[in-house]
């Protein structure tokens, strides 16, 4: 695990950005963390990073697609209690699809994630400062863990 310690939402933006332009087909970003920890802002970055803009929180949408070098796939999982309702919404067919997906409230679909995947969870320290923990799993993942921190 790497710890990343924010001051800014500009800096989460940033982190997120430079994950953002690491990151290949099929990548997988799962993210946790309180109501306004900072997971769309860290989104918003990562999409700058592969090309895209114009990211708004999926809440009450569950997924919105951006445009950029792979499509980004973007999820709440806020309101999803069981992961059968992520099953029979089509999840899985996005998270091994083409693009790169990231995932907000990730621990409500534990159950279906793949297991190669970069998990961040965000703990709001301050009101501008935030410790983000990096954690990697498979060895694609912690190559883009160490360079992003390093
Ligand atoms: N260091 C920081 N990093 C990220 N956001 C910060 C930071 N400092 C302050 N903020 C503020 O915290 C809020 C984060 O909101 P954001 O929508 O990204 O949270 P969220 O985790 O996606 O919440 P939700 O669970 O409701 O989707 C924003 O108002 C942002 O300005
Ligand atoms: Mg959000």
């Amino acid at each position: 695990m790497v710890v990343f310690r924010s001051n800014s939402e500009e800096e989460t933006e940033r982190l997120g950005c430079r994950i953002g332009e690491r990151l290949d087909k099929g990548g997988f970003v799962a993210l946790y963390g309180e109501l306004g920890a900072g997971k769309t802002a860290f989104v918003r970055g990562l999409a700058a990073g592969l090309g895209a803009e114009g990211v708004t929180s999926p809440t009450f949408t569950l997924m919105h697609e951006y445009e950029g070098r792979l499509p980004l796939y973007h999820f709440d999982a806020y309101r999803l209690t069981y992961k059968e309702e992520a099953e029979e919404l089509g999840f899985e067919e996005y998270f091994f699809g083409n693009g790169v997906s990231v995932v907000e409230w990730a621990e409500n679909i534990r159950g279906i994630l793949p297991h190669e995947r970069l998990d961040i969870e965000i703990t709001s320290t301050g009101e501008h400062t935030r410790e983000i923990a990096i954690r990697p799993s498979g060895s694609g993942y912690w190559k883009i863990a160490a360079e992003v921190t390093g």
